[in-house]
């Protein structure tokens, strides 16, 4: 059992394999935080706490006289906003009568085997070979008109210990919630390092390190998406952690709309990481009797730096978040035809591409945006989704087989989000369209989004959708949007409940999702959101790849791929090859860099096979090979950032090994090359230390390649790289 009761000292300690996580219940019923770190003997961690007389920190009435007892200095497992705290707060309460102070205190607690699931919500669950366990705390306001259940799921194998909130309204009157955040976590300390991962459409995820100063550190969304400009990951960091060393503990959010994420350090120099929806596009009536459910936050501690916290994440990820037949079985490698031709094709161009493709090795041919509507550039058409047959020349069932007689599978496109004003949909139903009365909705990428809240909207996308999907053999979809959400109101809903829309958005998008993987439970849906828009843990759920970037420059997608790295697997990450010079960067870039970089991730290509020369050809074969056979390494095996790109100027590498340490691939790209240049050296990970290992016909000591490194060797041009593959010797 993962989960540690002392009932007597109302004390519980939750236990992974090496990580602990502790809370107390006080004589006063309030919810200490004790301790979240490296796990150790199991003791009551609360004699950390000092109780110290702070001016202008009250107290709450029944401490009486005690003036050291504060709620505003404590540190607490769910801090509630008008308790006498006033740090940062995760929960806020709009009463019935207008009031806002809101006092939790234990009631008790559930213990259930196993992990907990969320209804409608994406939700880390455990394996046959998981050791869960699912805790629940449950704390009443002192007016009795709240429940708050905190759940716990304590992952014992995966490092793993989640967290979610139910709240009840249990009074007789209606209450709004203006913010229930998913986690709250309180350090009795300062000096800490907050990494967060910025970026914007075409630069995603780059990670910043800020040391936390006095105030707060902010990272969050309202663009009703996770976005492009900050991800619902971030990492707390000791100042001296580094890539293999320190304390760090990952925040990640399972949830694809708006997110709030901020670490403060308090008067008393003590520090608190939140983690939820965003209350600023967030309000949720309960009438007397009716619950809210939050989204999972999932958290991971690492004392062994960046490097082993992404580890963790990587394999929980891979095997107890996503779903699915894609999460076993090996995806094909695909050509898509969004860069290649973009929306100048017809049904032959494509069946061509298809054909030289195939020749090559791609397994899946996917038909990117414009086979629908009348749909011949960005401005028109999302909504119907009819095929153009006019355009395709032929039937989508026909152009299907057509791919499938060159022995491939066939992929399709869709944004069904989004409506174009111009569209039969639109001119149906404007109202679907999210718009505020009065005000014309504003525009990007000249479309408008669906008010996926709404049943009878997402219906009709659905059986058109399904229209298309039951017609012509698909093994696999693109789920695109590309634009962030405005004018968030539903004509359905009443003025009290306009501000759930953008919840109850991400609720109907996860609807639609679900039940398209159930329809379809051999096509496999890639995620995207104008490259990574929405490249977050909860899309994990339904889509266990997404398209990281629209960025395909191979030197570009370094750091973003060096980025996404740090909260998600290789195996979430769409990656492909495209032509040269780079159609956003118009650089330069070997094509073996380029499939370099594109196997850190799914694999594919995105160009038109037809434009290129006969060598380049014979190399694509060659990649798809290559690719096929590390494919369980690269997907399965442990990945370790053997350098940074935005620090490390003259060659990036990482390196992907075998758990079990059999084998490694160490890929490198030179960056820089300078004339007459200094040596590279890598020091490989993950090897077996007394064993031998074969590289290109020569021998090696695993110890000797982690301490002493390998030479990486003289790169001749530019952006060249280098794929290293180690196995080692059977009779080690
Ligand atoms: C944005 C995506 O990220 C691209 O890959 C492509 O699918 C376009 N949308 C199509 O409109």
């Amino acid at each position: 059992m993962a989960i540690l009761l002392n009932e007597e000292k109302n004390l519980f300690t939750l236990l992974t394999d090496h990580t602990m996580y502790q809370m107390k219940a006080d004589e006063w019923g309030v919810l200490l935080h004790t301790y979240y770190g490296k796990r150790t003997a199991v003791c009551d961690y609360s004699y950390l706490i000092s109780y110290e007389n702070h001016g202008f920190s009250g107290n709450p009435y029944e401490v009486g006289d005690d003036r050291a007892y504060s709620l505003d200095t404590l540190p607490q497992e769910y801090p509630s906003y008008g308790s006498g705290d006033y740090r940062e707060s995760a929960l806020k309460v709009r009463f019935g009568d207008g009031t806002t102070a809101c006092e939790l205190r234990y009631e008790g607690y559930e213990i259930q085997k196993g992990k907990y699931g969320l209804p409608g919500l994406p939700a880390v669950y455990a394996e046959a070979d998981t050791k869960a366990d699912t805790l629940i705390m449950h704390l009443k306001d002192i007016t009795g008109q709240v429940r708050v259940s905190l759940i716990y799921g304590v992952l014992e194998n995966l490092d793993m210990i989640t967290r979610s909130v139910k709240v009840e309204n249990i009074g007789e009157r209606p209450l709004t919630l203006e913010r229930v955040l998913s986690t709250s976590v309180d350090f009795l300390q300062d000096g800490y390092d907050m990494q967060t991962f910025y970026g914007r459409h075409a630069k995603e995820r780059i990670p910043q390190r800020m040391p936390l100063g006095h105030g707060m550190q902010v990272v969050g969304s309202t663009r009703g998406t996770s976005s492009h400009q900050f991800n619902p990951f971030f990492i707390l960091c000791e100042e001296r952690a580094g890539e293999e060393q320190g304390s760090c503990y990952g925040f990640s959010f399972l949830y694809s709309g708006d997110f709030y994420g901020a670490a403060s350090v308090d008067q008393m120099d003590q520090t608190r990481v939140v983690l939820g929806i965003h209350p600023d596009n967030f309000g949720w009536l309960l009438e007397a009797g009716e619950s809210f459910q939050a989204p999972e936050a999932a958290m991971i501690y690492s004392d062994g730096g960046f490097g082993l916290l992404s580890r963790r994440y990587h394999k929980a990820y891979r095997n107890n978040l996503c779903r699915g037949k894609f999460k076993k079985a090996r995806r094909p490698v695909l050509l898509n035809s969004w860069e290649g031709v973009y929306f100048d094709f017809n049904g032959d161009k494509l069946v061509q591409m298809a054909k030289e493709a195939a020749e090559l090795g791609v397994e899946l041919f996917v038909m990117d945006d414009g086979w629908f509507g009348k749909r011949e550039s960005d401005t028109s058409s999302l909504g119907d989704w009819t095929v153009n047959e006019e355009k395709l020349g032929c039937t989508l069932a026909e152009l299907s087989e057509k791919i499938h007689e060159l022995g491939m599978q066939f992929g399709i496109w869709f944004e069904p989000e989004c409506i174009s004003e111009e569209s039969a949909l639109y001119r149906e139903h404007p109202d679907w369209a999210l718009q505020v009365p009065g005000k014309r909705p504003g525009r990007s990428r000249y479309q408008l989004v669906l008010d996926f809240s709404r049943a009878d909207v997402r219906d009709h996308i659905y059986a058109q959708m399904c229209e298309v999907l039951d017609y012509a053999q698909i093994e696999y979809l693109k789920w695109d949007f590309n634009r962030s959400i405005s004018d968030i109101y539903s004509a359905v809903l009443p003025a009290s409940r306009q501000g759930e829309v953008a919840h109850r958005y991400v609720l109907g998008l996860y609807d639609l999702l679900e039940r398209l993987n159930s329809r379809y439970p051999d096509m496999m849906i890639e995620g995207c959101s104008g490259g990574g828009g929405r490249f977050d843990a909860g899309m994990l759920y339904y889509t266990p790849q997404i398209w990281c970037s629209d960025d395909t420059d191979a030197i570009e997608r370094l750091t973003i791929q060096y980025g996404t790295s740090f909260g998600y697997p290789v195996s979430a990450v769409g990656s492909h090859v495209s032509k040269c010079p780079n159609e956003q960067t118009g650089r330069m870039t070997p094509l073996e860099t380029r499939a370099t970089v594109a196997m850190a991730g799914t694999f594919g290509y995105e160009l038109d096979v037809n434009q290129m020369a006969p060598e380049e050809k014979e190399a694509v074969k060659g990649q798809i090979q290559e690719f096929r056979k590390y494919y369980d390494l690269i997907q399965d095996g442990d990945y370790y950032r053997l350098t940074d790109p935005m620090h490390n100027k003259g060659l990036h590498a990482w390196e992907f090994a075998a758990e079990d340490g059999s084998e490694a691939l160490v890929c490198a790209v030179a960056l820089q090359i300078h004339p007459n240049g200094p040596g590279f050296w890598l020091k490989l990970r993950g090897l077996d230390a007394d064993a031998w290992y074969e590289m290109d016909g020569k021998r090696y000591l695993g110890a000797a390649l982690m301490e002493g490194g390998i030479p990486v060797p003289g790169p001749r041009v530019e952006y060249e790289s280098f794929r290293m593959h180690f196995i080692r010797e059977k009779n080690a």
